[in-house]
């Protein structure tokens, strides 16, 4: 069914993420932009899709891509402007498009006026908006605590006063360029209640929150423990302003989503972000660094899912994004799963196999109860690009951890769209620019030109996956009840008389019964289902296990 007239959508919806600076160049300048994503809607409204989430679009200094924004009620212009983007909102929603914008609360952009303001003085009364701290020490030259910062590095950097001695300490979970606002205080609070309300009055249909869990923070900035809550990620305080933002959606109509960002290893404390007052959705960052393993997956699966059921709400299914390994590139690796503590670039990957993974795991996410995310070129099948020259890098990921961390350039090389050669139709004929980030020559192959109307493609699969799941009432949100099935196979059904079969074991296995081949990832060789293939079946109602 189309979620387009449904304003429970975000239980449902296949979103797809576009990261603006790779999806579509049309002003030739090598990065993409808003006029190139207006020329190629047609094509997501063609796969299918219910709605898009733009990765952060608004005026920065690029220190971290864009989330490090420095005015949040404008367009960068080197994507366009607002009047382009509210051209952008209407135009995707009179083809049936949702539109999601990325919102990031926990910190701005060093540019940011506030910050600005705050470094200006020593009293300015902007100083109580961000964490300015004196140094430890008897001359305040220690930092105030050795939090580490997941960008790698320290979390905190000095000040200089406008005299030229050295000053007070501020707080950066990420990049010295990304101050932490003090959510604290009322007016960070009032603030980001009007940017809520500036955008929903554009018509936007859900938010995306940035860093979700990290914007309360322990004020008496103790040091973090292992074993002890940590100071800045995930305190109590964090809810009441998710229940605030609650009440701000609810007050527009057609149903407007808030969906967090909200890594934790532990399911209930996830959970508690998505209590009916707080938060529609959050990402499941569990299923997207699951190993392909079966027993792994189905503990995933089942964990998500118990995790979601207590607050009613919908799980989501996420393979890939902007800040980890394609999982083209994780599924072909000996070790499959993902995370950022053992991110290595280089380590060997049997490509056709991860891409043999990557259809099966496309009909696993897309067939499982709840929303599921497709991120830009996971639908053409893209690896990750890990031969980035180290001078035409840009991520601080990399440049914080001295290169040790390779980052996350190689998830956003710019889509490959026609053509034999870079830039592979990403920016007009002639432009003189290259893309900001180098494409392979091998993705010709991987054109969306060249996909089209091949059914082998992957292109093709996810139009027909998707187009199967808008048709069916069974897919989207609900429940799965698990099939008995050889080991290593994971098969579940979805009523009314829909079942998926994926076979994670060495060898082939037969079909269940079922009265109709809906759609596989791969050629089955009579009933017999290969290794690392996935199908969704017709089949009559089975009692469950
Ligand atoms: C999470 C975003 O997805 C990532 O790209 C960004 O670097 C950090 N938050 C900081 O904003």
């Amino acid at each position: 069914m189309s979620t387009a007239d449904d304003p429970r959508w975000w239980r449902s919806a296949v979103i797809y993420q576009i990261y603006p600076r790779s999806f579509a160049d049309a002003d030739g300048d090598g990065i993409g932009d808003l006029a190139g994503i207006r020329q190629r809607l047609a094509y997501l409204a063609g796969l299918g899709v219910d709605a898009v989430w733009f990765s952060p679009w608004y005026p920065s200094p690029m220190a971290d891509a864009g989330y490090d924004v420095s005015d949040y009620r404008d367009i960068d212009p080197v994507f366009g402007t607002l009047a382009e983007a509210e051209e952008l909102i209407a135009q995707a929603h009179r083809l049936g498009l949702r539109v999601i914008i990325d919102l990031v609360p926990n910190h701005c952009s060093e540019a940011h006026p506030w910050f600005q303001a705050a470094l200006a003085s020593p009293d300015a009364p902007e100083r109580e908006l961000f964490w300015f701290r004196p140094g430890r020490g008897p001359d305040g030259s220690q930092k105030p605590t050795d939090w580490v910062s997941p960008f790698g590095g320290d979390t905190w950097t000095r000040t200089t006063n406008p005299d030229g001695t050295p000053g007070d300490w501020y707080l950066h979970l990420f990049a010295p360029q990304q101050p932490d606002f003090n959510w604290d205080h009322p007016r960070v609070r009032a603030e980001f209640e009007d940017i809520l309300r500036f955008w929903l009055d554009r018509g936007i249909d859900g938010i995306r929150i940035d860093s979700a869990a990290m914007l309360a923070k322990d004020p008496a900035l103790p040091e973090a423990t292992p074993d002890g809550p940590s100071p800045f990620i995930d305190l109590d305080a964090v809810h009441e302003i998710y229940r605030s933002w609650r009440r701000i959606v609810e007050e527009y109509p057609g149903g407007r989503a808030l969906i967090g960002e909200v890594w934790l290893p532990d399911q209930q404390r996830f959970a508690n972000y998505l209590r009916p007052d707080e938060l529609h959705a959050a990402f499941n960052f569990d299923f997207l660094g699951c190993a392909w393993d079966p027993v792994a997956l189905r503990a995933c699966i089942d964990a998500t899912l118990a995790a979601h059921l207590p607050v009613g709400a919908p799980a989501t299914w996420v393979l890939s994004n902007h800040d980890v390994t394609r999982h083209v590139t994780r599924y072909g690796r000996e070790d499959t799963t993902f995370s950022f503590a053992a991110k290595r670039e280089g380590i060997p990957s049997d490509l056709e196999l991860g891409t043999r993974r990557a259809r099966a795991a496309a009909l696993l996410s897309l067939s499982l109860p709840g929303a599921a995310y497709v991120y830009q070129g996971e639908e053409l099948g893209l690896w990750e690009v890990e031969d980035i020259p180290p001078e035409l890098r840009q991520d601080p990921m990399y440049f914080r951890s001295g290169g040790v961390d390779p980052g996350r350039d190689g998830c956003r090389v710019p889509l490959p769209w026609s053509g034999e050669t870079p830039p592979f139709g990403f920016s007009p004929d002639g432009a003189t620019a290259r893309p900001w980030l180098p494409q392979p020559a091998d993705w010709k192959d991987r054109t969306a030109e060249a996909q089209a109307g091949d059914e082998r493609s992957m292109l093709e699969l996810y139009r027909a996956a998707i187009a199967i799941r808008r048709a069916e009432p069974a897919l989207g949100d609900g429940e799965l009840t698990w099939l008995p099935a050889p080991d290593g196979v994971l098969a579940y059904q979805r009523s009314p008389r829909f079942t998926c079969v994926v076979n994670l074991a060495g060898a082939p296995v037969p079909l269940p019964p079922h009265t109709e081949r809906l759609l596989a990832s791969g050629p089955l060789d009579d009933d017999l289902l290969p290794p690392d293939t996935a199908v969704w079946l017709r089949t009559t109602e089975t009692t469950a296990t």
